[in-house]
């Protein structure tokens, strides 16, 4: 077995599962990976990557599955703009984060490693932690935060001493509030306790049930209670509340264009190219590269994806992602996730009537 002492001083890789269904981000993911659903303009996968590479760890693997591997690829590359080296994982179907990790060992080899779910979006980064778990003798480390809604996730019950003693994998009734949020450290031992475990009842090797492997083989597995804000952006509304966080720890910085009859107000983000014509754009909100806003309001909590257009109408708390074009929209728009390419616009056309083309499992509230 390898010594702890010999596993701190090898260097780390880092692995991000990026594959998965994304059944509760429909229709978006009909079409593209949740991962790639921008929080304040910048996909929720890239924060992660981000967060890794500010650990010190540049070897990246990322799991991708065969529906959204090509988008992801295209989207990150090589990973060298992040300064990361990334590497692709196909996992041929989403049986379980850790079948997730058996399908990634050939990569990690007998690297120590971060596990970073790609959808989670942690507030403070890894770093700390990523430097808690080299300076000590554990097997594996696990993150853990207080939660108001334990059985929608992984759960953790700890003893006295804080050593952990069950985990159990979205329990109907949990037995404490402390979830496991999606960033885990292992060495290799976690591979003995991936094969060892048998699927769930929803038919997934559970990385939960692995780490639960852990403890009863007497390897040191040591809880981590994390301060500070964490999401999971598995819902479209964790993804505006995500947005909303990020938002709120913008500065101020106009890139763009705005004219004399516009008011940009507080925390507001304009990026190159961007035209803001009589408008109001109040803060926190980022209005991406070459967007044009005409005769608009932008509220607060709001992302405008690059190229989009919005004209005369009004829009709040809301992501609307690249090259749509909303416009002449009565009443304001909020609370809302608009995909990629998406057209809303008043027509002339006769009769006078709603017009609808919109993918399965859309979502549209009228008044
Ligand atoms: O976010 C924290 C939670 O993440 C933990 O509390 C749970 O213990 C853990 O099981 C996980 O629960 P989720 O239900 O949120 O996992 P989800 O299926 O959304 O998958 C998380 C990420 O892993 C997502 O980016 C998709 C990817 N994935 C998932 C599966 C099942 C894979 O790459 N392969 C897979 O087989």
């Amino acid at each position: 077995m390898q010594s702890n002492r010999a596993r701190r001083e090898m260097k780390m890789k880092g692995l991000i599962l990026s594959g998965g269904k994304g059944t509760r981000m429909r229709p978006l993911t009909h079409t593209s990976a949740k991962q790639l659903i921008p929080v304040a303009n910048k996909p929720v996968l890239v924060y992660g990557i981000e967060a890794i590479v500010a650990a010190g760890i540049e070897d990246i693997a990322i799991i991708v599955s065969p529906e959204t591997g090509g988008e992801i690829r295209q989207a990150i590359g090589d990973g060298s703009r992040y300064g990361a080296s990334v590497t692709y994982v196909p996992q041929d179907e989403p049986r379980g984060l850790a079948h997730a990790v058996l399908t990634a060992e050939p990569f990690i080899g007998d690297s120590p490693f971060v596990m970073y779910l790609g959808d989670n979006l942690l507030q403070h980064g890894i770093t700390p932690l990523v430097d808690e778990y080299r300076s000590t003798d554990c097997n594996s480390e696990i993150l853990l935060t207080r939660v108001a809604n334990p059985s929608q996730f992984g759960v953790a019950e700890l003893a006295e001493d804080g050593t952990v003693v069950r985990l159990t994998e979205k329990p109907a009734e949990p037995k404490s509030d402390l979830a496991l949020v999606g960033v885990y450290m292992f060495d290799r031992n976690i591979f003995d306790a991936a094969r060892a475990i048998q699927p769930s009842k929803r038919n997934e090797l559970e990385i939960t049930d692995a780490i639960q492997w852990l403890v009863d083989h007497g390897f040191k597995v040591h809880p981590h209670i994390v301060k500070g804000w964490w999401k999971d952006t598995g819902k479209i509304e964790d993804m505006l509340e995500a947005n909303r966080t990020v938002l709120d720890t913008f500065e101020r910085e106009v890139r763009g264009t705005t004219d004399d009859a516009s008011r940009i107000e507080g925390k507001v983000v304009i990026e190159e190219g961007a035209e803001i014509t009589d408008s109001v754009v109040r803060g926190p909100a980022i209005i991406g590269c070459n967007a044009r806003i005409t005769h608009a309001y932008v509220g607060p909590y709001t992302s405008i994806g690059n190229r989009c257009v919005v004209e005369h109408c009004e829009i709040e708390n809301s992501i609307v992602l690249e090259n749509s074009t909303i416009a002449h929209v009565q009443g304001r728009i909020e609370a809302s996730l608009i995909g990629k390419n998406v057209k809303i616009a008043r027509t002339h056309r006769k009769p006078a009537a709603y017009r609808f083309i919109l993918g399965d499992n859309s979502e549209v509230g009228i008044t």
